[in-house]
């Protein structure tokens, strides 16, 4: 049972949920294993287009069993909320979508602290996605979290668990002056949604394990990106969860030997959303073009994304954290009908060179980028089947790309539906198995 990983390369919003959707058919399980309602993930096929949070895209296919992994921290009642909606759209969630019994959950509490730390207590404000992913996390760490287990008990042990959370809870609300939340409404919300959730919270582990002794195929859906990796990534500017390869082991129970694929999924620019070093960030009228050729807007928070030149320091290091073994590369038709378009090569600081990643936030604001400009090609060009038939200039860029982050680029995306993917031989391999 080797499974996939796909991890996003930059920081988040690559077009990891298409390079999932075109591999889908490849696979038989589909987990989600950090993360929560923080992201925003799209597909787009035949039945219109779908955005999901915390529910794994893969669902979408009938034939796909979906895991929301225990490395996970859910909002209850926004599953409920993203799963109505997918089943007014006739998709059949019955018996195939199941949750950690070991995620935690996101209280309402959560919600409210983290934009309170943003408003109001942190020096400069991370642009949270405002959905509690922060103080569940916290919550988790320090031992104080509610896993989804507690919708197993009965009303009473339910009741128990949401009353120390609250009371625990309330008292951070009271001494930020922020008016307690009420226990009675908190605890009978909780109870009411009980019976609805409960029957899809089971012992993942368990579950994953068995699938994998049957020989099914397993894709890991990455949620945000490495260099908002709350280790590797542009710290404090980062989500609270682990977001590269590893994180899909701590997140779902399973080891390094079950893992035989690593996608690192690529724009072929670069988006950031919310605050944070940026250094190919353009702010003019090329980044306006890229932002709205793209349609750079959060799926989670409709926020304008920044826009930039693609930049080799950042994705060489991601590649040199997660070891991907293949890339696929995105939206290539929005950089397509520019005169030029540029890469960076390395940060340049001080009249000094550099080609490291940088880990000190002070490194990051004194560093300019270094570009190395290609010519562009044209717009239409790209409408193709295959990567021989793309246009020279934009083979060129391809390949420099492949050749500095030195891992093959298997996939070209040149635009959201499915069809419009070059696929190049490695992914066959999933053909001969
Ligand atoms: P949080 O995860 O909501 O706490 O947000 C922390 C940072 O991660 C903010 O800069 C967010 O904009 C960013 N972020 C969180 N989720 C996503 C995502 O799915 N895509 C892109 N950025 C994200």
């Amino acid at each position: 049972m080797p499974a996939t990983v796909i991890v996003g390369g930059q920081w988040g919003d690559e077009g990891k949920a298409k390079v999932v959707d075109y591999l889908m058919p490849h696979h038989d399980v589909v987990i989600r294993f950090q993360g929560g309602a923080n992201a925003g993930h799209t597909v787009v096929n035949d039945d219109g287009r779908f955005a999901f949070h915390q529910i794994p895209s893969g669902i979408l296919y009938p034939h796909v069993t979906g895991i929301l992994g225990n490395g996970m921290v859910i909002d209850p009642f926004a599953f409920l909320d993203e799963l109505k909606v997918l089943i007014e759209r006739g998709i059949e969630i019955d018996g195939r979508l199941f949750i950690s019994s070991a995620a935690h959950v996101v209280m309402p509490t959560h919600r409210i602290l983290d934009n309170l730390y943003e408003t109001d207590i942190r020096e400069e404000s991370i642009g949270s996605t405002g959905k509690g992913i922060g103080p569940a996390y916290s919550d988790k760490y320090d031992r104080r979290g509610m896993r989804m287990a507690a919708f197993l008990l009965d009303k009473e042990n339910l009741f128990n668990l949401v009353r120390i959370h609250v009371e625990q809870n309330n008292k951070f609300l009271e001494y930020f002056k922020m008016p307690p939340l009420s226990l009675k409404k908190v605890a009978s919300d909780f109870a009411n949604i009980k019976d609805l959730i409960s029957h899809f919270i089971v012992d993942t582990q368990d579950i994953i394990y068995e699938l994998k002794m049957k020989g099914k195929r397993i894709m890991l859906e990455g949620a945000q990106g490495t260099l908002l990796d709350i280790d590797h990534g542009t710290y404090p500017f980062v989500t609270s969860s682990s977001c590269c390869v590893g994180g899909a082991l701590t997140g779902t129970g399973l080891s390094p030997k079950d893992i035989d694929r690593t996608i690192g999924i690529y724009k072929s620019y670069t988006t950031r959303v919310g605050n944070g070093p940026f250094p190919t960030e353009l702010t003019g009228e090329v980044g306006t073009t890229l932002r709205e050729r793209g349609k750079e807007y959060g799926t989670t928070t409709g926020r304008p994304r920044r826009c930039g030149w693609f930049d080799l320091v950042a994705s060489k290091y991601s590649v040199r954290l997660n070891g991907f073994s293949e890339i696929a590369l995105t939206k290539l038709d929005v950089i397509s009908g520019l005169p030029a378009v540029k890469i960076c090569t390395a940060y340049s600081m001080n009249g000094e060179t550099l080609t490291r990643f940088p880990q000190e936030l002070s490194v990051f604001h004194k560093c300019e980028p270094v570009y190395e400009e290609l010519p562009g090609w044209g717009e239409d060009e790209i409408r193709v089947d295959s990567f021989d038939e793309l246009p020279k200039n934009a083979r060129r860029y391809i390949e420099l790309l492949e050749e500095r982050l030195g891992v093959k680029i298997s996939f070209i995306s040149t635009g959201p539906a499915r069809g419009e993917t070059i696929v190049r031989e490695a992914a066959y391999s999933f053909d001969k198995q």
